[in-house]
């Protein structure tokens, strides 16, 4: 079921964002699912200032990150153990062993794949916060992907390649080709999710995750099954759905 914000702006996107994280948090150490990307920046910030003004403690809080580059050092600036750590993590009280990040730059990614997801899988999630790909992705799960998958290998989709140029000088054949992501049955585990998405270019995908067919065309779409989903968005992202 999807319960859906429409805010004015990024700000308010994020603080609509936090009072559900806040809720969360408030019930005590939940097991949080994290995502990288532009968009749950804003409620990052307002973790790290909820952390600095009011005290709240991420000291016996366990997360679980969705997905990662394959390929990239996990010092890269563009990695997600970066971004992570520089948007969050460096600035909260979190245990490091808590953290769990897809290993992305290992000999082995299908072993790493596997044992992420048999360690996710002795844990509840209890929020998970996603962002949604223009193409319609949940984390790297791209158009085409079985919504029974599991944490696995996937080839980026050209959509996100040229996406994601952004952060990679502009230049699309920077961008690593491969990723390690949770599957969308990994996702669908989750109690309770928060996706946030915000500007025009998010329009046609929010459209296909809520009023679209529930088809792996839009990946999102299979959020249609999920009994408890917070989408918070702003104007232009909601545009289509209006
Ligand atoms: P963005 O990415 O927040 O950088 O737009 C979202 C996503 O691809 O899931």
């Amino acid at each position: 079921m999807f319960n859906i914000i429409v805010c004015k702006d990024y700000d308010e996107v994020s603080s609509e964002a936090f009072k559900v994280m806040r809720e969360t948090l408030d019930k005590g150490n939940p097991v949080l699912g994290l995502a990288t990307g532009s968009t749950p920046v804003g409620l990052y910030k307002k973790m790290i200032a909820d952390h600095n003004s009011r005290g709240t403690s991420y000291k016996d809080i366990v997360t679980f990150n969705l997905d990662e580059y394959v390929g990239l050092p996990k010092d890269h600036e563009q990695s997600y153990y970066t971004f992570m750590h520089e948007n969050l993590f460096n600035h909260i009280d979190i245990n490091e062993e808590n953290v769990n990040i897809p290993e992305g730059n290992t000999a082995d990614p299908e072993a790493a794949a596997k044992a992420y997801e048999d360690k996710l899988k002795q844990y509840s999630v209890d929020l998970q916060v996603l962002g949604i790909g223009s193409d319609g992705h949940i984390a790297f799960n791209e158009p085409g992907t079985p919504f029974e998958s599991e944490t696995h290998i996937t080839d980026l989709a050209e959509q996100t390649i040229q996406d994601n140029a952004r952060f990679f000088d502009n230049d699309p054949s920077q961008v690593p080709t491969k990723a390690i992501t949770q599957g969308l049955a990994s996702i669908m585990r989750a109690k309770s999710i928060l996706l946030i998405a915000t500007g025009a270019n998010k329009a046609d995908a929010v459209y296909g995750m809520i009023k679209g067919e529930k088809t792996t065309d839009c990946p999102a779409s299979i959020l249609q099954d999920h009994e408890s989903v917070y989408v918070i968005l702003d104007e232009a992202a909601a545009a289509k759905i209006r």
